[in-house]
């Protein structure tokens, strides 16, 4: 189907910032997630019929170390502790992929940092 892009920067952000300092963001800039367990970002996407679908978050984490995030679907969380290891620079993004069960309509997809550290720098959800 269609794949449709959702920017970190027009969705919910709750402990975290837009910003554009790093270059190579798709829109106009993307989201440093404070260093905080559960700053996350929050999307609403619409899917035009029910069933699996493809979500691929781009990111960049110029650090070494992993910065994982739980993903949720309406609440109910899919992905624990998903890895996002580091891209080598702030200005390297990269993509991470995972397949979901939407309803039809609206649904909303979470990304929440679980350490300390948050999550990394997020650029947009693809669905
Ligand atoms: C640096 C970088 C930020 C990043 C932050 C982090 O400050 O410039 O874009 O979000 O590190 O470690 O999360």
């Amino acid at each position: 189907g269609t794949t449709v892009r959702y920017e970190a920067e027009n969705a919910a952000i709750t402990q975290g910032v837009v910003e554009s300092n790093h270059a190579g963001y798709s829109g106009t800039g993307f989201v440093n997630y404070d260093s905080a367990v559960g700053s996350s970002v929050q999307w609403t996407v619409t899917a035009p019929t029910a069933g699996t679908a493809t979500l691929r978050l781009r990111y960049a984490n110029g650090t070494t170390a992993n910065r994982p995030m739980d993903i949720t679907v309406n609440g109910t969380l899919v992905a624990d502790e998903f890895a996002f290891t580091g891209t080598g620079a702030w200005t390297t993004w990269q993509t991470r992929t995972l397949t979901v069960t939407l309803p039809a309509g609206t649904s909303t997809i979470r990304a929440t940092a679980t350490t300390a550290s948050g999550g990394p720098n997020v650029d947009y959800l693809e669905v």
